[in-house]
């Protein structure tokens, strides 16, 4: 298939276009760079052997889409453009609303004003909240999202299933994927995060090469086996392989799909630390904080589902996902 890639160069983008390609797919990208670089780019050319199309145009650029619309007839899109940090949402809202939703309806008009209805949309197991039922299945009731980022995520799934429903030309798929880690096992893409890191996995590696003094670790007093937060990391090639395999559901009209990419296992805060420590013989001091506002105490999915009607299935493992973290980071001291 011919597929549109926007936000391409991320970090979950440079993932599956390498993985796109692997499967025989033709992409194209579109990015503005606002969280990236084109040098990821240039890496997953050098990993995959092939030149990648690039466009940077931003999403909101209603002239600009048509341009690579006017050039390119798609079969899919898979996107990826938005704004993703849970802070910065809070004290940026109408920027995360404009930006996440606003681009968002700009790339549904433009595509089906050139006839691609079909669509595979990054949403996050945010939407559930705090889920009353774990593991968390697909049919689990969405959650109240604590903050404007998840709010995006969960209005753009609405928005997406009504326009399926009103026409049902469209293929929608909705992949709540839940917490992803790792980096490609070449260590030549990664996740590259601008600042202080907001997640637990980049953190960790900044304290490991010697960036940060040591780890906070939010909470020790919640209900799970350890006290610290319990979720469900996942391997970004797995989940770059999930996108691959979500084509299927488009090739087979779906109409709208929703599918949880999880491994199905939970893991606290110190089981990744210790796991970390264990798998790459480097030491991770960290002292315990308060809990940080909007945590909640355990989030891990049923990824059944997905294996049953995608035929995917996570294959890589904690021990995989805290390797390839520290083989990214420390071939890479400061990103790209
Ligand atoms: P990322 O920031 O590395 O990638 C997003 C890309 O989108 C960046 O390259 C950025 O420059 C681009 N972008 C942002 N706004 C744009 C715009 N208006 N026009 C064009 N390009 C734009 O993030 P990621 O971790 O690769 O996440 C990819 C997607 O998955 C996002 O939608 C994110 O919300 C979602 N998601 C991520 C996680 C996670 O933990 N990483 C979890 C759940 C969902
Ligand atoms: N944590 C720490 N110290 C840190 C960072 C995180 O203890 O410095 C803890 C958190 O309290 C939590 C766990 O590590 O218990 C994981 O936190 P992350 O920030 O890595 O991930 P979250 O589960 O909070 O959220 C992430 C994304 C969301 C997305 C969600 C589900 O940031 O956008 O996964 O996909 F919605």
């Amino acid at each position: 298939m011919k597929i549109l890639v926007t936000g391409g160069a991320g970090f979950i983008g440079s993932h599956t276009l390498v993985e796109l390609a692997a499967a025989g797919h033709e992409t194209v990208v579109v990015d503005n760079l606002s969280n990236s670089n084109r040098k990821s780019l240039e890496r997953v050319a050098e990993l995959t052997g092939k030149e990648i199309l690039f466009y940077e145009v931003d999403i909101r650029d209603r002239e600009g889409l048509n341009r690579v619309m006017e050039v390119h007839r798609f079969d899919a899109c898979i996107h990826f453009a938005g704004l993703k940090a849970v802070g910065e949402s809070v004290e940026k809202p109408w920027e995360y609303y404009e930006n996440n939703i606003g681009g968002t309806l700009t790339l549904l008009d433009v595509m089906r004003k050139h006839g691609c209805k079909n669509i595979i949309f990054s949403s996050s197991a945010t939407v559930y909240g705090d889920s009353a039922i774990i593991p968390i299945t697909e049919e689990c009731l969405k959650g109240h999202c604590t903050n404007p980022y998840g709010q995006t995520k969960s209005m753009l799934e609405e928005i997406m299933m009504d326009m399926q429903k009103a026409d049902n030309e469209w293929n929608i798929v909705l992949l709540r994927y839940f917490n992803p880690i790792g980096a490609h096992p070449s260590g030549r893409i990664g996740e590259n995060p601008n600042g202080i890191p907001n997640n637990l996995m980049p953190y960790v590696t900044q304290v490991a090469v010697g960036k940060r003094p040591e780890l906070g670790v939010f909470g020790n007093d919640y209900s799970t086996h350890d006290g610290t937060g319990v979720r469900d990391y996942i391997h970004v090639v797995d989940l770059a392989r999930g996108h691959v395999a979500a084509l299927q559901a488009i090739e087979k009209n779906c109409g709208c799909a929703i599918y949880n990419l999880g491994t199905g296992q939970g893991y606290s805060v110190l089981d990744v630390v210790k796991t970390f420590e264990k798998v790459n013989g480097i030491k991770i001091p960290y002292s315990i904080k308060p809990r940080r506002a909007g945590d909640i105490a355990t989030c891990y999915s049923d990824p059944a589902k997905a294996e049953k009607e995608l035929g995917w299935k996570a294959q890589y493992g904690l021990e995989e996902m805290c390797r390839d973290s520290w083989n990214w980071q420390k071939n890479n001291p400061n990103g790209y």
